[in-house]
C-alpha cells in the first residue's frame, strides 16, 4: 500500500507524514531527500555533468527511516544532516529538473515501495512516480507561512539564515519546480487537498490519518 503526500516547500508535508508514519506504524519515504542528496554528488563533482553521472552510477546511496529521521548514506557514510545546507538547497531544483536524475531517484524509491506499506512525500509523486497510489493528497499553505514555518525549523542549525533568505529560496524552488518540463509539481487529479495555513500541526496529521482509516 503506498500514501502520497505532494506540495510546494515548507507545506508541511515532511513532518504531516512522518507523524501519520508513527502513529499509524508504517514506512516513510522523503524523495526530496534523495534529491538533495543527489545535489551533494552534483557539487561534490564541482557541478561537471558527466563526473556528476558517473558519481550517481557509481555511488551506493542507502535510506531509512527512524526514531522520525529520515537517514540518508552515501557508501554507508551519512549525509542527513549535509543535505539540509542552503547551498544544497540552492542547487536542489535545478539538479532534480534532469529527466536522468528523476528516473535515478524514481528507481530508488520504486524499489523499495514494493516491501511494505509507505507514506511518501514529494513534488510529482501522485502524478508522475505513484500514480496508482492507494491515497493521495496535496498539501498547499501561503508563501509568508510556509517560510515562516521554514525558518524556524532551520535556524537553530543555522544562526546565519535569515527569513527573506529562506523565502526567497522557497519562491525560486516553487517556480522551478512548477515549470520543468519533467513531471512538475502539480496536484493530481484525484488528490485531496489539504490547505494547511490556518491549521495546527496537530489537526493536519488528525485530518490525513481520518482519511487513511476510512
Ligand atoms: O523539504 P522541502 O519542501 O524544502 O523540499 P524537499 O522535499 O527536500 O525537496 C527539495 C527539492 O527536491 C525540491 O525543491 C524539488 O526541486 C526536488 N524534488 C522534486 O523535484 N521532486 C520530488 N518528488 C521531491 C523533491
Amino acid at each position: 500500500m503506498i500514501i502520497v503526500i505532494d506540495g510546494p516547500a515548507g507545506s508541511g508535508k515532511s513532518s504531516t507524514a512522518r507523524a501519520v508514519a508513527d502513529k499509524l506504524d508504517i514506512e516513510y519515504l522523503d524523495s526530496g531527500a534523495l534529491y538533495r542528496t543527489a545535489t551533494l554528488l552534483y557539487l561534490e563533482a564541482d557541478r561537471n555533468e558527466e563526473l556528476f553521472f558517473k558519481l550517481l552510477q557509481d555511488k551506493t546511496i542507502t535510506f531509512h527511516y527512524s526514531n522520525g529521521c529520515f537517514h540518508v548514506a552515501i557508501e554507508g557514510e551519512s549525509v542527513t544532516s549535509r543535505i539540509r545546507t542552503i547551498e544544497v538547497a540552492e542547487y536542489v531544483s535545478e539538479v532534480a529538473a534532469r529527466p536522468h536524475v528523476r528516473q535515478f531517484v524514481n528507481d530508488l524509491m520504486r524499489d523499495v515501495v514494493d516491501r511494505g506499506t509507505y507514506i511518501a512525500e514529494g513534488r510529482d509523486l501522485g502524478t508522475a512516480v505513484f500514480p496508482d497510489a492507494d491515497l493521495k493528497f496535496y498539501m498547499s499553505a501561503d508563501i509568508e507561512e510556509r517560510a515562516r514555518r521554514r525558518y524556524e525549523e532551520r535556524k537553530t542549525d543555522n544562526p546565519e539564515l535569515t527569513l527573506e533568505q529562506v523565502k526567497q529560496n522557497i519562491e525560486e524552488r516553487d517556480h522551478k519546480d512548477s515549470n520543468r518540463e519533467t513531471d512538475p509539481l502539480k496536484k493530481a487529479v484525484d488528490a485531496i487537498e489539504v490547505d494547511t495555513t490556518n491549521l495546527s500541526f496537530e489537526q493536519q496529521v488528525d485530518k490525513i490519518c481520518l482519511e487513511i482509516r476510512e
